[in-house]
């Protein structure tokens, strides 16, 4: 049986609980069938359709993201496989690009507040109904910049927006792309624009910055400016051929010029505390904390990005089954503290200033500032650090106490 590899692969994938994994192998399957037995390799796809249909993802702002399903847009261009040979650097032989398709991100979503979400959706809606825009006499937004904070999600948004218009994406490879040859990374820009000009695909550029920055950076200014100047008239030759999404966390550096042939500019801010809590809920997995816990995670995470979420997370993780190796015995809500601690210690400028100091300090400072800023109460302080509720409530009167005393004797 021809595809008897492929078979194989998915039952590895599904027997160690991949979905995610088996459902690309199922995509193998559906297009080695694609040929041979098209009737079986449509099965399959439907198949496969349904499934993410009804896959069940995150909470919040999300369901909105899902509820209003793009139509694929109309594009014109060859198809892009799997097979399709990508560009390269000449001289090294470096690809200028690798290609994600829409079904190796078929669960991926991103957690945005609501008006980003509703943002992101106008802009997949809009994409995905050129031909009704055209007939009305306008066009659609076909450029849109990406920008924000170190993983806040710029990529993995690209993603989801090639994801949720069934395009696939063709990602600038920066390594291949950046040349140090004089010429070539102008030349480059060219053949990776011919190439993404060529298929229906979104050609996404990621961490832009490095080839769009300013022509008056004083450093390297000859190459640079041609770099742009390549980059200028690509981004018009390409025009209405097909989408180009680009991503930066340096916005500023761009040169304005560059800035300027985005229509769609859009900041991923980081997430706020209901983000924050979907976020941190999704990377717990299969760990469920309670309202405490969660509480005090939020209010600790202030200002940080998915990804540094994510990071924390896993860290916390490993610290957990450390401490179940080491055979220690010390309480869940306990253990969460100090794993919070121990994270701290370990991943530097992780936390704010301020809560890493008050996570480095004392018992009493951290419950006290659990129970007037995170909002929790002395019951809940008290059993995340290990005090009695009688304790900090007495400690928090003798504040009070001498606070007033202070103030009242001048
Ligand atoms: N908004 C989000 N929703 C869900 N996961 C997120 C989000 N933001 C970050 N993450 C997690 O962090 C990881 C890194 O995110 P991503 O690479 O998309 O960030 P980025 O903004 O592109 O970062 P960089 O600026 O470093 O390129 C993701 O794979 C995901 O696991
Ligand atoms: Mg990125």
């Amino acid at each position: 049986m021809d595809q008897f590899d492929i078979v194989l692969a998915l039952a590895r994938t599904a027997a160690s609980g991949d979905s995610e994994r088996a459902r690309h192998q199922i995509q193998r399957l559906v297009q080695a069938l694609e040929k041979s037995a098209p009737d079986q390799a449509d099965r399959l796809g439907r198949l496969l359709t349904r499934e993410a249909k009804r896959q069940e993802v995150a909470p919040m702002a999300l369901e909105q993201m899902r509820a209003t399903a793009a139509p694929s847009p109309i594009l014109p261009g060859e198809k892009l496989g799997r097979a399709t040979p990508l560009p390269h650097d000449r001289e090294t032989a470096t690809p200028l690009a690798r290609i994600v398709f829409p079904e190796d991100n078929a669960g991926l979503v991103p957690v945005l507040a609501p008006v980003l979400a509703d943002a992101l959706d106008d802009l997949v809606g809009e994409w995905g109904r050129t031909e009704e825009l055209a007939a009305l006499g306008v066009q659609p937004n076909m450029r849109c910049l990406l920008y924000g904070k170190p993983g806040v999600g710029k990529t993995m948004v690209a993603r989801y927006i090639g994801a949720k218009l069934g395009l696939p994406i063709v990602e600038a490879r920066l390594d291949g792309l950046v040349s140090s040859f004089l010429g070539t990374t102008a030349r480059n820009i060219g053949a990776l624009f011919d190439f993404a000009d060529r298929y229906r695909c979104i050609l996404f550029l990621d961490e832009f910055d490095a080839i769009a920055k300013a022509r008056d950076d004083s450093q390297e200014v000859g190459e640079i400016k041609r770099v742009v100047n390549a980059l200028l008239q690509c981004l018009d030759a390409r025009g209405r051929r097909g989408f180009t999404l680009a991503a930066t966390n340096h916005e500023h550096l761009l040169d304005p010029a560059v800035w300027r042939r985005f229509e769609g500019r859009i900041e991923i801010l980081p997430p706020d505390a209901e983000a924050r809590h979907s976020l941190l809920s999704r990377f717990l997995q299969p760990l469920v904390l309670g309202d405490a816990e969660m509480k005090m995670l939020v209010w600790m995470t202030e200002g940080m990005s998915g990804a540094d979420l994510e990071t924390l997370i896993s860290g916390g993780k490993r610290f957990l089954v450390m401490q179940e190796a080491g055979g220690s015995n010390g309480s869940r809500r306990r253990g969460l503290l100090a794993a919070l601690r121990r994270q701290a210690m370990l991943s530097g400028q992780l936390f704010g200033e301020e809560r890493r100091r008050l996570l480095l300090g004392t018992n009493d400072d951290l419950a006290a500032e659990l129970v007037t800023e995170a909002g929790l109460t002395q019951r809940e302080a008290g059993l995340l650090v290990g005090m009695s509720q009688s304790t900090i409530s007495r400690r928090r009167r003798n504040v009070a106490n001498n606070d007033e005393g202070r103030a009242s004797g001048g």
